[in-house]
């Protein structure tokens, strides 16, 4: 039976956007919560600056708290030097580096070129694989830019091929504001996978048009098996207004198993997490999944 990973990213791509800080506490609870589910990948954090993105100021905290699994990577954002330092210090196994297929996205989100930053991530993953720390890539944008619109998946495909071969070895292709649709996702990653084995990509769409489960299983019949989601459907992004959360991962769940794929996740466990980090938030469960399962265990 053909195996899914799933990379859990509420954590981070979640809770970043939230506009109150979190408790230390609820984030270390919910990376375990989401571990202990099976999750098999838990973005734990960001090293970014905490003027751009207070939320995740406490990520080093978050790190040295959690309960560590064996076998589940707790991978965290890095996009400067300055970031892998700290991300080092905190014992991390693995980071990622985010880039974008839009110029504008790139200005708005970390304040370069393109170009700027394919510079600049490139002694970061040299300096985390010297110290056998995995490194991920992301781009941005890869159905569109909240500020430029279309964006060519050429583009897409060249900006992958730059994170493969600085040392990525995963490429997770990102509809940041949720604007795909089946069709243009399928078109995208088979421009992509002309440049990028799709083995080595991710999908890691958000649902602000409600097209992220369509849009995956579409991507899925090209060969990708690595999809990224957040529990509850958590998040946005704090330089894509009005994008919404990502994906939910109970929703992508409940597909996958409907498909005979298997993910080694337990559904239900992770659907208790998502009603419980929602009542937390003070927020809408985001997942229909989740709140059927939630129904149907009560
Ligand atoms: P900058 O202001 O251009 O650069 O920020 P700088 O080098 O001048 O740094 C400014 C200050 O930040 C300095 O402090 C640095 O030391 C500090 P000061 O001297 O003024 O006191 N600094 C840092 N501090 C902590 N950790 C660091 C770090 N680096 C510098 N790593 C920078 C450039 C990239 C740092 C900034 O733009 C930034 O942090 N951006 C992050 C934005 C972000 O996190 N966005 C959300 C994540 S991306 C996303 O959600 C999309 C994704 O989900 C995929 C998708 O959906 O498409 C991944
Ligand atoms: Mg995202």
């Amino acid at each position: 039976m053909t195996q899914i990973r799933i990379v859990e990213v509420g954590p981070r791509d979640g809770l970043q956007n939230e506009k109150a800080i979190v408790p230390l506490e609820t984030k270390v609870e919910l990376v375990e919560r989401l571990a202990d589910a099976g999750l098999p990948a838990v973005e734990a954090g960001a090293f970014v600056s905490p003027k751009w993105v207070p939320q995740m100021a406490d990520s080093a905290e978050v790190l040295a708290r959690v309960r560590r699994r064996p076998g589940t990577a707790y991978p965290v954002l890095v996009p400067t030097g300055k970031g892998l330092e700290a991300a080092l210090a905190a014992g991390v196994g693995e980071i990622a580096v985010f880039g974008a297929a839009s110029e504008s996205f790139s200005q708005r989100n970390i304040n370069c070129t393109i170009a700027e930053s394919m510079e600049r991530f490139r002694p970061v993953a040299a300096g985390a694989l010297a110290a056998g720390v995995r490194v991920r890539g992301y781009v941005s944008c890869v159905l569109g830019c909240p500020y430029e619109g279309e964006v060519d998946p050429g583009r897409v495909a060249e900006v992958s091929a730059a994170l493969l071969e600085m040392g990525c070895y995963e490429i997770s292709l990102g509809d940041t504001i949720g604007v795909g649709t089946p069709a243009k996702a399928r078109a995208m990653v088979r421009r992509v996978a002309a440049d990028v084995p799709a083995a080595r990509l991710a999908l890691h769409f958000h649902d602000t048009w409600g097209q992220a489960v369509a849009n995956i299983l579409a991507c899925l019949e090209e060969g990708v098996t690595t999809v990224d989601s957040a529990v509850a459907g958590l998040g946005g992004c704090p330089y894509a207004k009005g994008a919404s959360g990502n994906v939910a991962t109970e929703d992508v769940l409940y597909l996958l198993q409907g498909l005979g794929l298997e993910t080694g996740v337990d559904l239900e466990a992770v659907a208790r997490a998502g009603g419980w980090i929602s009542d937390r938030l003070g927020r809408p469960n985001g997942s229909k999944a989740g709140r059927a399962m939630l129904a149907k265990s009560a």
